[in-house]
């Protein structure tokens, strides 16, 4: 199994297992991820919940291949996909959340981070959301929080270009607390982690609904608006044209578009 769960002092781990794909996301692997989550809401046992991937790679993103051969669908359909179900679980989780990034964190590996409580990033980490270049636009509410989170400009550079960007980065624009060696990385998250076994459940857990206040309305809504036009283009022959350059380990030429 490419996820990997465990549950040890107050702490649910969440460990993308996948080194030979470089931790890609398959439709399987998010769902599995969707059910540790909601399992994880509802153990009172379990007080916050860890997201780790592997020493050199936290995800490079959505399998390509089920991109091109399971895409999520449009309309209800895809509301209904394991994608949709994980990071409905994500944001539906009362609990903390916490992330350890090691390596690259591309595509829906940078977009997790948006909606996780507390991301630490290895120094060796690399975020990119490459989605314009792979003929899609941004998902998962990030045309929103990105731009809010680091004004419009530096969100065109991440979201537009798709530019990827270092651990020194991710914190200075927002998206992460801090950096650590890539061999602490993990033991520092969990400790966070482990701090709310010595917090009151029930303050933590309104308290983390306040911190989403209002906003979380606006989040389901661009979700939604987003992942309708995002389906569109997962067929589009733009994507296509991209989707077979990377198997083809090539540049994709969009010069015919
Ligand atoms: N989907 C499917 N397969 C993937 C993948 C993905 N997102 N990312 C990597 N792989 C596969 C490669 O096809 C390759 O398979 P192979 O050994 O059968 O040829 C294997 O994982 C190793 O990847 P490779 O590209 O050779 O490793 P690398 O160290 O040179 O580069 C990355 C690592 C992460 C930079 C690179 O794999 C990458 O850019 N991946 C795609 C990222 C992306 O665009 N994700 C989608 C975002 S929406």
């Amino acid at each position: 199994m490419s996820i990997k769960t465990a549950t040890l002092n107050g702490v649910a781990t969440i460990e993308i297992a996948r080194p030979e794909k470089k931790n890609a996301l398959t439709v399987a692997m998010y769902q599995a991820m969707s059910d540790a989550l909601v399992a994880a809401k509802a153990d009172p046992a379990v007080r916050a919940v860890l997201i780790t991937g592997q020493p050199g790679i936290f995800t490079s993103g959505n399998d390509i291949e089920d991109f091109m051969t399971r895409a999520p669908g449009q309309g209800s359909d895809a509301m209904d996909s394991p994608v949709f179900r994980f990071m409905r679980a994500l944001l539906d989780c009362d609990k903390p959340v916490v992330a350890a990034v090691t390596g690259a964190a591309i595509g829906i590996g940078t977009t997790m981070l948006l909606h996780c409580d507390f991301v630490y990033v290895a120094d060796d980490a690399r975020l990119a959301m490459p989605f314009v270049a792979l003929g899609l636009v941004p998902e998962f509410a990030s045309s929103l929080v990105v731009p809010q989170l680091m004004g419009h400009r530096r969100a065109a550079e991440k979201l537009l270009l798709g530019d990827p960007f270092t651990a020194e980065q991710a914190v200075d624009c927002g998206i992460a607390n801090a950096v650590l060696a890539a061999s602490e990385v993990v033991n520092h998250a969990r400790r966070v982690a482990e701090r709310f076994n010595q917090l009151p459940p029930g303050a933590v857990r309104e308290a983390k609904q306040l911190l989403r206040g209002p906003q979380h309305a606006a989040i389901v809504q661009t979700i939604r608006t987003e992942g309708e036009i995002f389906g569109r283009r997962l067929k589009s022959p733009e994507a296509m044209e991209a989707f077979q350059a990377f198997f083809q380990k090539r540049k994709p030429d969009f010069s015919r578009f």
